[in-house]
């Protein structure tokens, strides 16, 4: 396939997040994920801000408007009827109005909210005191229920929590998994999606036995936590989580909200302790740990890097962990692979296990640009780009020959687009 010239790449990518548009919301693309998926949503709302911004607001409050009660914002929220996907509101039985998901996504939304409010701070400005003080809740959410006593990691108890669904990360913990009986259910992700590229069956039938764990507690949060089959700290979840407590520390400083500026700071201490937790001298990197028996995973997945999007603290381990990234992305011919190259579970086109996630390159670069590391920055921005154009706009990328993965006219993929890779 020709290169694509950055002008039209830009119009497509505005026709990709119009078609996908579902009234308010954005579907991450259409069959596969027909609902309002949370950390899609967010980075769509960055590439809608690009062209439409009062658009982009709307898609941050229909994310909260589905908020619950204990402070969560969830992963998935079921307005339309969508018989192209399994398991729908009806397996999940939250019991919300409108009906979601049981557990949560990586909490990017308090930064792209900080960005967009910079982008125009008359029309940002009248929408943030709200969005503020449910932001303040969910991350509330994520340190009280989703914190094991005693420690400051956050914890993830559901591999889809953490939107890195068959990650390796999560293999040691999902396979001592007894799920007893089998369980009955059709999935319908492989009529969309080449099996190739998407989770196993054995993978799919731990996933539904820990939601339908989760739906026996009635959703107790705090409970599924502390006593649940899984729990493991992921340092995706972590350092996104790390790096939206200091720009909601920002949005409090701006609306004047020192009560809360308060508790904001005393979270961003307890992240920097979770990093501790997640540092493997081993490795020499940050890696997920079951929370359960303090197991290390035994690769190194990108978000390791998102250190570099926390703006950690500076530490005894920056120099190892620099060392790592440089060896990690030389190895492929399109960085950065979700999983080490050299390590014998990665997988070019599985999903979490191998494939390139143009949005996490995005955040790591966007880190390594603000430590002045420019070069490994501009190398990752160039790939990217370069997979776009090639390729087009697809949901993950082939690391060895860029070739496109997963579903197509991917919302997150063109926001990415017209919101960082674009040179127009
Ligand atoms: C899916 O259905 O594949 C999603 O990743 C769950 O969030």
């Amino acid at each position: 396939m020709k290169y694509k010239s950055d002008y039209s790449l830009d119009k497509e990518a505005i026709r990709i997040l119009r078609s996908n548009e579902w009234g308010g919301y954005t579907l991450p693309t259409q069959k596969l994920y027909p609902y309002q998926w949370n950390w899609d949503s967010m980075f769509i709302s960055l590439g809608l801000a690009q062209f439409d911004i009062n658009r982009a607001w709307l898609e941050i409050e229909s994310l909260f408007n589905s908020q619950w009660e204990n402070g969560m914002a969830a992963h998935i929220i079921f307005r339309n009827k969508a018989p192209t996907y399994f398991p729908g509101p009806e397996v999940w039985g939250t019991n919300q109005d409108p009906p979601t998901s049981g557990c949560s996504q990586p909490p990017i939304a308090a930064t792209i909210v900080l960005k967009i409010y910079k982008m125009n701070k008359i029309i940002g400005r009248s929408y943030l005191d709200n969005i503020f003080i449910k932001l303040y809740k969910w991350h509330k959410w994520f340190h009280t229920m989703r914190v094991i006593s005693g420690g400051h990691a956050i914890a993830i108890t559901h591999p889809w929590e953490s939107g890195r669904d068959n990650s390796p990360d999560w293999d040691e913990a999902i396979e001592k998994i007894n799920t007893k009986e089998e369980l009955i259910f059709t999935r319908l992700d492989l009529s969309h999606v080449d099996k190739s590229m998407r989770p196993s069956d054995s993978e799919y039938n731990k996933y539904i036995y820990l939601l339908e764990y989760g739906k026996k507690t009635g959703w107790d949060h705090a409970h599924i936590t502390r006593e649940g089959p899984f729990a493991v700290a992921d340092p995706g979840i972590n350092f996104i989580l790390l790096r939206a407590n200091k720009d909601l520390l920002s949005i409090a400083e701006i609306l004047n909200k020192d009560v809360h500026k308060v508790e904001i700071k005393k979270w961003l201490a307890y992240s920097e302790d979770a990093a501790n937790y997640l540092w493997s001298d081993t490795l020499k990197a940050y890696v997920a740990r079951n929370i359960r028996n303090n197991l290390y995973s035994t690769g190194i997945s990108n978000v390791s890097f998102l250190s570099y999007y926390a703006n950690l603290n500076k530490s005894e381990n920056e120099d190892d962990h620099y060392s790592t990234l440089i060896k990690f992305i030389k190895n492929t011919k399109y960085c950065i692979p979700s999983f080490d190259s050299k390590h014998h579970k990665f997988n070019p086109i599985k999903y979490w296990r191998g494939p390139v996630w143009i949005i996490i390159n995005y955040m790591i670069a966007e880190g390594l640009s603000n430590y002045g590391l420019n070069d490994i920055s501009n190398k990752i921005r160039s790939d990217v780009r370069n997979l776009i154009k090639k390729n087009g706009f697809y949901e993950y990328y082939n690391p060895l020959n860029g070739r496109g993965l997963g579903g197509n006219n991917f919302s997150w993929t063109a926001a990415i687009w017209l919101a960082w890779a674009s040179d127009s």
